[in-house]
């Protein structure tokens, strides 16, 4: 990404301390590479401590001389409240209270409902559903107990949050969850100087979402754009312009809405995994081996 991508005057997020949940990866690091660029001071985290970092050394090379801002990995589990405790103390201590948070880390993976354990639930609804919630609180107690202004949550959703995602199970029902934190926090807090609001996108291609929602060659689960309306999938500046303008000052009049992403595609096709109806036994065995080397091969790389 370069500043021409981004609508924004240069030095617009000078000030702003941001933490992006899972953001060595994928569209959390498309979007610290924005808010990079437009000044701000980012933290990335995920459970691979040396992904983050690194994402953390290649944006800041390409943009802290220019921009002023920086980018920090931290390796945390936000699975587990006490390490979101000791990484918000560690954040804190660091420079200063956070201004902007980006629940952005998740998991995912296309399964046949029928063939969840508890365990495979809970391997999604505990990173979504839980993590994003004790992330969530535990800045906006710091925040309340602060007394502070112009404080922005945004959570990164579905469309499937509106009308749920066959094959996709855990996840739709923990994102309509944080749908329903962002309505209800967007009120409570609103008066408390915190605001909430969600993104709901379609399809932006990423290595993690390809290797779990469309895991085998030629079984195309969510990559048909024949039927998107704008007949592509989206471009990350697309994203990245809208989380800005979130987190950003400028939109301090909205508060708690989820707004979609997607070229229309949900209001289409339904935007979800219907599709996969007519899959096989083996192709959902193919599938979940598939996913299951995937899994396999990012545990090796977590440091937390
Ligand atoms: C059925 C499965 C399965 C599968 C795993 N499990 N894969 N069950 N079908 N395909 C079951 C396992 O058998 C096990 O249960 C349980 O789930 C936990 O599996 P592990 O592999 O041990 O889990 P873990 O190593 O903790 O991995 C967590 C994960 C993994 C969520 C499964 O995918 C992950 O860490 N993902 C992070 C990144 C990611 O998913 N990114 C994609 C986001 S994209 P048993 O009972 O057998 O022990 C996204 C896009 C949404 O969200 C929108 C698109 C438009
Ligand atoms: P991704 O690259 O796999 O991103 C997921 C990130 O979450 C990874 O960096 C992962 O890092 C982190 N994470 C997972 N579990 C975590 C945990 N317990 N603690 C801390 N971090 C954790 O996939 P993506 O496509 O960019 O997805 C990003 C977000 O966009 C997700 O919320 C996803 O649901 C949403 N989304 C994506 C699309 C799309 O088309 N790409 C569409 C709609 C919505 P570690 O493995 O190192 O922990």
């Amino acid at each position: 990404m370069t500043p021409d991508d981004l609508m924004y005057k240069p030095g617009l997020l000078k000030g702003e301390r941001i933490l992006i949940t899972g953001g060595g990866t994928g569209l959390g690091r498309e979007m610290a590479e924005a808010c990079l660029i437009l000044g701000a001071q980012v933290y990335v985290c995920g459970r691979r401590g040396q992904v983050c970092e690194e994402t953390a050394a290649e944006l800041n090379a390409r943009h802290a001389a220019s921009s002023g801002g920086w980018v920090k990995g931290l390796a945390c589990d936000i699975r587990v409240p006490e390490a979101i405790t000791e990484m918000m103390d560690m954040v804190w201590a660091d420079g200063g209270p956070l201004t902007g948070l980006v629940n952005n880390a998740a998991g995912n993976f296309i399964s046949r409902t029928q063939d969840l354990s508890p365990r495979a639930f809970d391997a999604i609804a505990n990173i979504v559903f839980r993590g994003s919630f004790f992330v969530t609180l535990e800045a906006g107690k710091r925040w309340i107990a602060e007394g502070v202004r112009h404080r922005s949550v945004i959570s990164i959703l579905t469309t499937w949050v509106w009308n749920g995602s066959p094959f996709t199970v855990p996840s739709a029902m923990s994102k309509a969850g944080l749908n329903a934190m962002t309505q209800s926090l967007a009120v409570e807090w609103g008066d408390k100087g915190v605001r909430f609001n969600s993104i709901a996108p379609g399809p932006f291609p990423t290595e993690g979402m390809s290797a779990r929602l469309n895991p085998t060659a030629g079984q195309r689960a969510y990559s048909d754009m024949s039927a998107n309306p704008m007949g592509r999938v989206g471009r990350m500046e697309e994203l990245a312009n809208l989380a800005v303008y979130l987190l950003s000052p400028g939109s301090a009049y909205v508060n708690g809405q989820t707004i979609a992403i997607d070229g229309g595609a949900h209001l289409a096709t339904g935007g979800n995994f219907s599709a996969l109806r007519s899959w096989t036994d083996e192709a959902w065995a193919a599938a979940r081996e598939a996913i299951s080397a995937t899994n396999a091969k990012d545990r090796v790389q977590r440091t937390v």
